[in-house]
């Protein structure tokens, strides 16, 4: 294996900014499959994938289902309510019993902060964090990062915005990890109440104001309220939140002309973001989906034991 010499992958953190940029490249190979007329090439055949999904998931799910069946690979697809862990088996069992049929990687979500990296420590495969808690969603900043080089032809230099409930939010923590090595000035901005307390020492200048926050960025990355890692009270109504914090196109004004505007999904129409940004032409959501699917095969790949895609 060229590069990456670790098992799993489980945050950005563990990352060097050498890493990511073999990531991004070997994904830069893998999107060429998806554009050929036939999607599917040999490379992990024999090889087993296992999707363990605790929460839902549309584009996450989907596409490193699809990524490992366009690389060959078997996938299984295992999610709570469809398994034992509805008749109350824990997280190692059920990791015991996966072990038990040597998958070669094990990609997991599940609700609580440390999660995959528990699975991690217990099983031979490999384990990628595909969203653990309000902690680490590593693919989504590998396919955010991927998307601006692509769009900007660069990181280094760049600056970006990440507006919402930072609080709650395993992509802005794992985005803030991966952009500030990969060179772009990070600043976060949302209502006091979801921005963390000391989070200026992510090294992220901090706003509470949008205006000001999206003034000279080249990307405005808008989050969802994750209302269900939410306490009560964090904003008096969704109307006063999308006032304050809702990225409108009167808002857009405040920007750069040629801003990028991100969101990794699912978005709250009208409440973080108006439909017509959302659907807009700065807007880059469908070029992430797409990304997403052409950055997990190359981490399936890396992390199935493979070198740099030729
Ligand atoms: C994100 C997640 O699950 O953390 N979604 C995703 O993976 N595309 C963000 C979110 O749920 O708001």
């Amino acid at each position: 294996m060229v590069g990456l010499i670790r098992k799993d992958l489980l945050s950005m953190q563990e990352l060097a900014s050498d890493d990511i940029r073999l990531i991004l490249d070997t994904a830069e190979s893998m999107k060429d499959v998806a554009r050929r007329d036939i999607k599917k090439v040999p490379t992990l055949r024999g090889k087993t994938v296992i999707n363990l999904f605790y929460e839902p998931s549309t584009r996450t799910r989907t596409s490193f289902e699809i990524a490992g069946k366009r690389l060959s690979a078997d996938v299984i697809n295992i999610s709570t309510s469809a398994s034992s862990v509805t008749k109350g088996e824990g997280l190692k069992d059920t990791g015991l019993t996966l072990q038990a049929m040597h998958p070669d990687i094990v990609v997991i979500r599940h609700p609580a902060a440390g999660a995959a990296e528990f699975l991690a420590r217990r099983l031979a495969a490999s384990v990628i964090n595909a969203g653990d808690g309000a902690h680490e969603h590593p693919s989504q900043a590998l396919l955010d990062l991927f998307t601006i080089r692509e769009k900007l032809g660069r990181l280094e230099g760049l600056k970006a915005a990440i507006v919402g409930d930072i609080a709650h939010s395993r992509v802005a923590r794992s985005n803030i990890d991966g952009m500030r090595k990969m060179g772009i000035e990070v600043r976060v901005a949302g209502p006091q109440t979801m921005l963390p307390r000391f989070i200026e020492r992510l090294g992220v200048e901090v706003f509470t104001n949008l205006d000001r926050a999206i003034g000279e960025v080249d990307v405005i990355m808008m989050l969802r309220l994750q209302t269900e890692r939410q306490q009560a009270g964090l904003f008096p109504s969704l109307r006063e939140y999308s006032r304050l914090f809702g990225l409108t196109a009167e808002r857009m004004k405040a920007a750069k002309p040629n801003v990028l505007v991100m969101h990794p999904g699912p978005i709250n129409r009208g409440v973080e973001i108006a439909p017509d940004v959302a659907d807009g032409p700065y807007s880059l959501i469908p070029n992430q989906v797409e990304n997403g699917l052409a950055v997990r095969m190359a981490l399936l790949y890396i992390f199935a034991g493979g070198g740099q895609a030729g």
